[in-house]
């Protein structure tokens, strides 16, 4: 029987704008569907507007889920070098920042524009501002009901995103729809997010950053931490965001693994009379030794002169100094989270094609899927290997 419809995308994401042209091979009819007026908002803001697009050093260990070999597979038909040969092709200049994170020179619209035309050279067709209310299974597929009508398709693949930044459009579409067609999800939660602390712990030290380790049972991290108004940030606090859980502690290693005692015992040697906070603010930021001076009083005389600490004194503080350990009030939630942790359990699909396992036709895509990246380009790089395992299979279906 006739659908209007070969496949149907939902959402015009990162993963859904870079699925259709693979999907539409063949002459396959194609269309992706969106609330938003614009496809890509995501894309846009990304990376301070220039868009993390992948990291160079991609491999599985950059990502949690429940399944930690899910991913595997789409990962490694589709890398990060396939990507950055695409963008290469279009002419996008790009760099390295940091890390393995790769940047666009430019802006990150260059990006979004990239994907759309392929979308249109590939024959498919892009409909924004158009609402899904509803999605029924039919005797030939599926049935879309929208603002505008019902659309009739043979597939649906769900490339909503997960519930990060709602004043973006993020909703929990993907996740109701999963449900509704018998899929499990994984509560989900805000990750790479800044945590909180009670009102002004560390109001004093705002804008303070430094590199920092930073771990917990589950992870461990080496970079920046930004202390802010309403608790830690940083690169080094996202990444960990994903792997605390309310009541944890994290632990922070204000040296980032320097050996601080054989520093500070050979100044001792050198520079006797010099105060211990003078000596310390060499090694850390001067506003975050005065607020350790306070902090830390009834343990330890920061004021006190070098020559006056004893080893064993000089090593209590380092030790205090390398394993910081802080109980977070929570985090800054979904309004300011990079990603959603959790999302449809990969159990229900096939690691190959993202297709359910139970509802033929039925896929899923990104971020809306239980796999989270870390930080630094991997969340993109998992909707782009994500889409081309789907993109590909319905093509040759
Ligand atoms: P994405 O969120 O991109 O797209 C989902 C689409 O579905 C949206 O267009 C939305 O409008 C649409 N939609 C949602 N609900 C709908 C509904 N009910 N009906 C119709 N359409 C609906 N990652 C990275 O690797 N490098 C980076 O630099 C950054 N930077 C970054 C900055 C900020 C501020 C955020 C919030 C996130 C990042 N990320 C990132 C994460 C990255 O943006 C994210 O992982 C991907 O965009 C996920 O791609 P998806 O296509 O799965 O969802």
């Amino acid at each position: 029987m006739h659908t209007d419809w070969d496949t149907i995308i939902i959402g015009a994401g990162a993963a859904g704008l870079f699925c259709a042209p693979f999907a539409a091979a063949h002459g396959k009819r194609v269309m992706v569907i969106d609330h938003a007026a614009k496809p890509g908002e995501k894309i846009r803001i990304s990376g301070g507007g220039r868009c993390n697009f992948t990291n160079m050093h991609t491999e599985p260990a950059n990502f949690t889920g429940q399944n930690p070999h899910f991913h595997k597979s789409a990962l490694a038909r589709y890398t990060q070098w396939d990507f950055i040969e695409m963008i290469e092709r279009a002419g996008i200049a790009w760099h390295e920042k940091t890390l393995g994170q790769l940047f666009c020179d430019g802006k990150s619209t260059q990006i979004i524009d990239l994907l759309v035309q392929n979308l249109k050279d590939a024959g498919a067709e892009l409909r924004l501002s158009t609402t899904v209310q509803a999605v029924d299974r039919t005797d030939t597929g599926f049935a879309l009901h929208t603002a505008a009508g019902v659309l009739t398709c043979k597939n649906i693949v769900l490339a909503t995103g997960g519930k990060s930044i709602p004043k973006m459009g993020a909703t929990g579409l993907a996740y109701d729809i999963a449900r509704q067609f018998g899929h499990e999800v994984i509560d989900p939660r805000p990750a790479l997010v800044p945590l909180t602390f009670p009102e002004g712990r560390f109001a004093a030290l705002s804008g303070v950053s430094l590199p920092v380790r930073v771990w917990t049972d589950r992870a461990r991290f080496d970079e920046a931490m930004l202390f802010t108004h309403r608790g830690l940030s940083g690169p080094a606090i996202l990444q960990i965001s994903s792997f605390w859980r309310e009541g944890e502690v994290i632990h922070v290693d204000l040296t980032a693994g320097h050996d601080l005692f054989t520093t500070l015992r050979d100044q001792r040697q050198a520079e006797g009379r010099r105060q211990l906070s003078t000596e310390l603010a060499r090694h850390l930021p001067a506003r975050l030794v005065e607020f350790l001076t306070t902090e830390w009083a009834d343990r330890f005389d920061l004021s006190g002169r070098l020559a006056d600490q004893s080893d064993t004194a000089l090593r209590a503080l380092t030790d205090h100094l390398s394993d910081w350990t802080l109980t977070p009030a929570g985090s800054e939630g979904y309004r300011t989270a990079e990603v959603t942790l959790g999302g449809i359990a990969t159990d229900g699909i096939d690691s190959k094609s993202m297709m359910s396992k139970t509802v033929p036709g039925l896929y899923f895509i990104g971020e809306c899927v239980d796999v989270t990246g870390w930080l630094g380009g991997f969340n993109f790089q998992w909707a782009w290997s994500s889409a081309h395992a789907a993109g590909q299979h319905i093509a040759e279906s």
